[in-house]
């Protein structure tokens, strides 16, 4: 199974922003640590991360049309505003499983709502940089 994880705006500051909400650990490490756990469990990971909307919709499309078996979404603050992305992802026939590092709930009311939720299969939240894994559990037990 080929499996896209798509990190939006300003995860790329992993490591250096907001410790206390995001933890220390580096985007590069993350994605290590899950293309190794991949490996082991025999997906083909893929990973991005853009801070622009449209690239990350164009990642979407293109996820879609080479029928990936799913997409571990972290869309960062465009979760809580984008049309756009929650449109591309109505647009496409792959399984999106919507994560976040820091449990939003907990969190600020504008972190509340999600665009995305209503056309994800699911939402993890909160268990920082385990989110993505246990999104990769999902897909595998789909
Ligand atoms: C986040 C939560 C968002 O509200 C925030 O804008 C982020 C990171 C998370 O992983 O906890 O950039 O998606």
């Amino acid at each position: 199974m080929r499996v896209l994880v798509l990190n939006g705006p300003n995860l790329n500051r992993l490591g250096k922003r907001e410790k206390e909400a995001y933890g220390t650990f580096t985007l590069e490490e993350l994605e290590q640590d899950l293309v190794e756990f991949s490996y082991h469990h025999g997906i083909e990971l893929i990973c991005r991360q853009s801070n622009h909307e449209g690239e990350l919709i164009d990642w979407i499309h293109g996820a879609g049309d080479d029928a990936l078996s799913g997409i571990v979404l972290n869309a960062g603050a465009y979760t809580h505003t984008s049309i756009a992305i929650r449109d591309a992802i109505a647009a496409i026939d792959v399984p999106v499983i919507e994560v976040h590092i820091s449990n939003v709930h907990k969190r600020e009311t504008f972190r509340h709502h999600s665009f995305i939720a209503p056309v994800s299969a699911g939402q993890i939240v909160g268990f920082g940089q385990n989110v993505y894994k246990l999104a990769l559990h999902a897909l595998l037990l789909q």
